[in-house]
């Protein structure tokens, strides 16, 4: 699952391919690192998702959802795009976070069970 996050945030397919100008970063520890993600879900989303992500009584469970799918509801919420009573409660939680921790986070969620 790890290699499967870095191919989501590397791009997809493609990209190995290099592009002029690209440099040779690790992007694993940049972006969709799981470890930063588990460390930000643990300081801002373990209270309602429960720390073992399967839900709580104050929120559904987000463990092994997509990931294309979980980082576009965390971008809706934080846009305004996802609103409704519930989502109430995300907009606070997401207002600070930036792309790259959305990355981290659902390269995180999505790496376990459900
Ligand atoms: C204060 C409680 C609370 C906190 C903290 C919280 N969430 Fe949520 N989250 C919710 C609720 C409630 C919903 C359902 C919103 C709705 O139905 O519109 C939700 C929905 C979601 C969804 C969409 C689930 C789906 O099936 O569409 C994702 C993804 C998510 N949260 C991730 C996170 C992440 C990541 C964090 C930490 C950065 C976090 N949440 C922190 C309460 C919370």
């Amino acid at each position: 699952m790890e290699s499967f996050s870095i191919w989501i945030v590397s791009g997809g397919a493609g990209a190995g391919v290099k592009h002029a100008g690209e440099n040779t970063v690790n992007t694993n520890e940049l972006k969709g690192n799981q470890a930063r993600g588990q460390k930000v879900f643990a300081d801002n989303c373990a209270a309602c998702h429960g720390a073992d992500l399967k839900g709580t009584a104050a929120a559904p469970g987000i463990a092994a959802r997509s990931p294309t799918y979980a980082f576009r509801q965390l971008y809706d919420f934080k846009s305004g795009a996802r609103k409704g009573a519930n989502s109430e409660l995300m907009k606070p939680v997401v207002e600070n976070l930036s792309i790259d921790d959305m990355i981290a986070l659902v390269a995180y969620t999505a790496s376990l069970m459900p």
